[in-house]
C-alpha cells in the first residue's frame, strides 16, 4: 500500500465499568446533596465507583479486551499501547504498561501514558492516527481510563458528586479511505493559562504527599464550575466548527453528536449553539457522572454496539478539561 494512501481507522471500542453503582441517594447520606440539586444542576443520576480491591487497570483491561475483540486482534497485533489518564494506579510504571501485562501485550510494543484530563482520549486518538498514518505503527489501542473516586474529597460537595470511575478503548488501525471506522479529521487545542480553574494542586513534585497536603485535603480535585462551564461550553463550539469547515461540511451533515459527558447543560448548551437536534446528540452522563478521559469512547461505543450509531454514519466528537485542553474529531462509522 502507497504511503499516502494509509487512512486511520477505529477498528474496535471498547467500555470497562466497576459495578458498584452510586446514585444521588446514596450521596445524599454522605454529603449535604440532595437527588434533585444533582438532577437539575447536572443530569447525573448514578455514577460507578471502583471496590477497594480495584483500580483503574482493571477496568481498562476490560475495555481494551472488548476493543480487541471488536476488532478481530489478538492482544499481540497491538504496536503501541497510550493510556489517557490523570488517575494511574501508580505514578511508575505508567498506566499503559500496566494494562499491556494484564491484557497480554507481550511483544514488546511500546506504552506510555498522555495526561490531559478529560481530553485524554481524544489526545491518545491524535497521536495513534498521526503514527498509523505515517507508517509508524499499524494497530494501536488508545485507552481512556479513570478512577477518579481516589482523587476526590468525599466531604466536598462541589466535586464529589460529579465524578465516576470507568474506561473506554479504542483500536486505531491502518486502512485505506473508506474503510468503516475512518478518522477524517481531528484537532487538539491547549490554553495553560487556565490550569488554576480546574486541577489536583497537591501529590506532584511541585508538592508532594505531607502531613500538611493531607491536612489541606489538597490532594484531590478542585474546581471552579462557573468559569470551567463557561471555557467547556466556548471551547467545544469552536473547536467543532474548525473540524466541519476543515472538511467542508455543515451541521446538517452529521449524523451524531458524541461530546464530553460533564453536564447536561453543557451539552445542551453545546448542541443548541451548534444547531444539532436533541436526537442527535449521544449521552451517557445520567447513568455514569463524568468520567474524564472515557466519557466520549464509552459513549460512542455505547451508541455503536446498541445500533443507535450506524455504520457509515458521521460521528462528530467534542471533549474538554483540566489543562485546559480541548478537542474535537469526525469519524465516518
Ligand atoms: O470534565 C471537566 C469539565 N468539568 C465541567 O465541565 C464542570 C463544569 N461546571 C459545572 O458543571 C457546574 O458549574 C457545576 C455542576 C459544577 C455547578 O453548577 P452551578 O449551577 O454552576 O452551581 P454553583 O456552583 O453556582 O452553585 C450553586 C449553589 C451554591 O450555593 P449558594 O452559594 O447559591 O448558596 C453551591 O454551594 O449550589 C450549591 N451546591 C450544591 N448544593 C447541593 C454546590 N454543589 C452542591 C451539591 N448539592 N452537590
Amino acid at each position: 500500500m502507497a504511503k499516502d494512501k494509509i487512512i486511520a481507522r477505529i477498528a474496535g471500542l471498547g467500555s470497562g465499568f466497576p459495578d458498584q453503582e452510586l446514585t444521588n441517594f446514596d450521596l445524599e447520606k454522605i454529603v449535604d446533596t440532595s437527588d434533585q440539586w444533582i438532577s437539575e444542576r447536572t443530569g447525573i443520576r448514578a455514577r460507578r465507583k471502583l471496590k477497594d480491591n480495584e483500580n483503574n487497570s482493571d477496568i481498562a483491561a476490560k475495555a481494551a479486551l472488548s476493543a480487541l475483540e471488536q476488532a478481530k486482534l489478538n492482544p499481540m497485533d497491538i504496536d503501541l499501547v497510550i493510556a489517557c489518564t490523570n488517575s494511574p494506579d501508580r505514578w511508575m510504571p505508567s498506566l499503559a504498561a500496566t494494562v499491556q501485562a494484564k491484557v497480554g501485550i507481550n511483544n514488546g510494543a511500546a506504552a506510555y501514558d498522555i495526561i490531559t484530563a478529560c481530553a485524554g482520549w481524544m489526545v491518545g486518538l491524535e497521536v495513534a492516527a498521526s503514527f498509523v498514518k505515517s507508517g509508524q505503527y499499524k494497530n494501536v489501542l488508545v485507552i481512556g481510563s479513570e478512577a477518579l473516586s481516589r482523587f476526590l474529597n468525599w466531604q466536598d460537595r462541589t466535586t464529589c458528586v460529579l465524578f465516576g470511575d470507568g474506561a473506554g478503548a479504542s483500536v486505531v488501525s491502518a486502512g485505506s479511505p473508506g474503510d468503516p471506522g475512518e478518522i477524517l479529521a481531528l484537532k487538539v487545542r491547549s490554553d495553560g493559562r487556565y490550569g488554576d480553574i480546574l486541577d489536583l494542586p497537591a501529590g506532584g513534585s511541585a508538592s508532594p504527599l505531607s502531613q500538611k497536603v493531607l491536612e489541606e485535603k489538597s490532594n484531590f480535585i478542585r474546581m471552579n464550575g462557573q468559569e470551567i462551564y463557561k471555557h467547556a461550553v466556548r471551547s467545544m463550539v469552536s473547536v467543532c466548527k474548525e473540524i466541519l469547515e476543515s472538511q467542508n461540511l455543515s451541521i446538517d451533515d452529521i449524523d451524531w453528536l458524541v461530546p464530553h459527558q460533564a453536564n447536561i447543560r453543557i451539552i445542551d448548551a453545546v448542541g443548541q449553539k451548534l444547531k444539532v437536534p436533541s436526537e442527535k446528540v449521544a449521552l451517557n452522563v445520567h447513568k455514569y457522572g463524568n468520567t474524564s478521559a472515557a466519557t466520549v469512547p464509552t459513549c460512542f461505543d455505547e451508541y455503536a454496539r446498541d445500533g443507535r450509531i450506524k455504520r457509515g454514519q458521521l460521528v462528530l466528537m467534542t471533549t474538554f478539561g483540566g489543562g485546559l485542553t480541548w478537542a474535537g474529531g469526525l469519524v465516518r462509522w
